[in-house]
């Protein structure tokens, strides 16, 4: 009786299991509304690659190309389907009409993301604009990245710093011609050099050629720092990424891997400080820089300090790597092809005559802005969209999707889709010649993205990237070095060239 008594009395149970009985409770609640729902939707579940092919796709996922194991896949399952990732599902997206539909259409309950532990270091935990959740603190920086450094207008307000990029690109090249004109220039070297710099000035207000690195007791050259800020975490991140997208072969906990990517942010966070103190010095005495770092210490009430780090280092990594990953390849294409670097020389012969082509000259140069987005589409600097979280249910090209699905949407896929570009494969410029689209818009492939998450350095990518092709074609006549037409293996998930282009250069006439 006493036990019925105690049983009755809620009041009398331990906290514990009260706690435990609410919890099954509300759990059989939730699990009954979701089947509810499941079955009001009346909508198919997205169809299933049968049985992961672990096995039979061993080598492809050894080579860890996934964007060109999605795309193989998406041949016999269609443009969506889900593979099995342990517990969660992930749907694969590979034609514009359900990229679009994801990132658009239902872009509300599709805007957040699901990072790994080692992910949430490299991203300080969502602290920057391109990893964080559709929230107040990505739509202030975000505003304030676009006012300050990638916006249209402050694209006009650092045209200094690009027209420093191209001229000292030239200069170095011209240099190397000079010193030994037989051998291949490494452009790679020198115009990666060339944009972590401008990065630098927009960021922070100034280039660096050392600096002393307190918390690490060193002087580090310009050259580390690009390691430590840029080299090293894309490392990171790749190999990361790569144990997210084929869980089955997910890092089971490795004190190794962990141990690396936490000395990753360590060096990182060191290096970032060391840089920040003298333009934030510069800003409290009232000094101003023209920069990001400024937009956002005007802003210091809103973002952490941590913030205000990993934000600038953000706009450091973004603005140095893609852009020379689209103008390497492209640099390539058009010393494999001379008639189509022919085509290019010609044009700019004709709308600059013995001057040098400037900014102002680009919207009279159709042509090279096809062969910039015809480089985009074959070789997509940004292969997979970082995987989205469904975080509540939804629906894309017809199927049901339950919220806990993570997407990746595959640009490589959309990019190569047969049904959209005639011969895929196929490097060939001409294919946006069609005169249907203004030559000068952003958007002609999912390069960039699309919707609330497009790419916000766009402007900034298609500038440069057109300038160096257009300015390094002017000046010099292309070809491939020996052995090089057939050098096309790509860094691990990325579509970076793996080894440096070699080409010979000769000074036009
Ligand atoms: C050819 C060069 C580039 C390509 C192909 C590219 C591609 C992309 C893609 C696909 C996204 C969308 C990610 C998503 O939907 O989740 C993105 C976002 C972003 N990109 Fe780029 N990018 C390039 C250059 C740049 C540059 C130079 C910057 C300058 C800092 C930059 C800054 C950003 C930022 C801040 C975002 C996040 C936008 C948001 O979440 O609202 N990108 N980029
Ligand atoms: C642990 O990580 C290291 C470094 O990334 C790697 O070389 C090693 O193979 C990993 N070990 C296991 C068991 O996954
Ligand atoms: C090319 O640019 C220069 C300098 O910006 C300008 O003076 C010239 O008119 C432009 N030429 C054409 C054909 O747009």
């Amino acid at each position: 009786m006493a036990l019925m008594d105690a049983i009755l009395d809620v009041q009398a149970l331990p906290l514990g299991i009260a706690v435990a009985l609410g919890a099954l409770l509300l759990w059989f609640i939730k699990a009954y509304v979701n089947d509810q729902r499941r079955k009001s939707s009346n909508l198919p579940p997205v169809p299933g690659v049968p049985g992961l092919p672990v096995i039979g796709n061993l080598l492809q996922l050894k080579e860890k190309k996934p964007h060109k194991t999605f795309a193989k896949w998406a041949k016999t399952y269609g443009p969506i389907y889900s593979i099995k990732t342990g517990a969660n599902k992930m749907v694969v997206l590979n034609s514009n009409e359900v990229a679009k539909e994801a990132m658009v259409t239902r872009y509300s309950s599709i805007s957040t993301r699901k990072l790994s532990k080692a992910l949430t270091i490299l991203t300080g935990g969502k602290s920057i604009v391109a990893m964080s959740d559709y929230d107040d603190f990505y739509k202030m920086a975000k505003r304030l990245i676009l006012s300050s450094t990638l916006g249209t207008n402050a694209q006009k307000r650092h045209r200094g710093h690009r027209d420093i990029l191209i001229e000292n690109t030239y200069n170095q090249l011209h240099g190397s011609l000079n010193k030994n004109p037989l051998q291949a220039v490494n452009l790679r070297e020198v115009f990666q050099s060339e944009l972590f710099s401008l990065s630098l000035k927009q960021t922070l207000g100034k280039d660096v050629e050392s600096i002393y690195v307190e918390e690490l007791g060193t002087i580090f050259l310009k050259k580390e720092v690009l390691k430590v800020l840029v080299h090293d975490q894309m490392e990171g991140a790749i190999e990361v990424d790569w144990r997210d997208f084929f869980p089955f072969l997910k890092w089971i906990p490795n004190k190794s891997f962990e141990y690396k990517i936490q000395q990753m942010d360590v060096r990182r966070v060191a290096v970032m400080k060391a840089l920040i103190k003298e333009p934030k010095e510069c800003f409290e005495s009232g000094r101003e820089l023209n920069c990001y770092l400024d937009c956002l210490l005007s802003e210091a009430k809103t973002f952490t300090e941590k913030q205000i780090l990993m934000l600038s280092w953000e706009a450091i990594i973004e603005s140095s790597d893609t852009t020379l990953v689209v103008t390497e390849w492209a640099m390539y294409e058009l010393a494999k092809n001379p008639e189509n670097q022919d085509r290019l020389y010609r044009d700019i012969q004709n709308v600059c005559g013995p001057n040098k082509v400037t900014e102002e000259n680009l919207s009279q140069l159709p042509y090279l802005s096809a062969i910039f987005h015809e480089t985009l589409r074959k070789h997509s600097p940004v292969p997979i969209v970082p995987l989205r979280y469904v975080h509540e249910d939804t629906e894309l090209g017809g199927y049901y999707i339950p919220a806990g699905t993570e997407i990746a949407i595959n640009i490589y896929g959309c990019n190569n889709d047969k049904n959209v570009w005639e011969n895929p494969e196929d490097w060939k410029p001409e294919r946006f010649l069609d005169g249907e689209h203004d030559h000068m818009e952003l958007h002609k492939t999912a390069a960039f993205g699309g919707g609330k998450r497009v790419c916000a350095g766009a402007l900034q990518a298609m500038t440069i990237s057109c300038m160096t092709i257009g300015r390094l074609v002017q000046e010099f006549e292309w070809v491939l070095a020996d052995g090089e037409k057939d050098n096309v293996d790509t860094l691990g998930l990325t579509n970076q060239k793996l080894h440096p282009l070699q080409a010979i250069i000769k000074p036009r006439t």
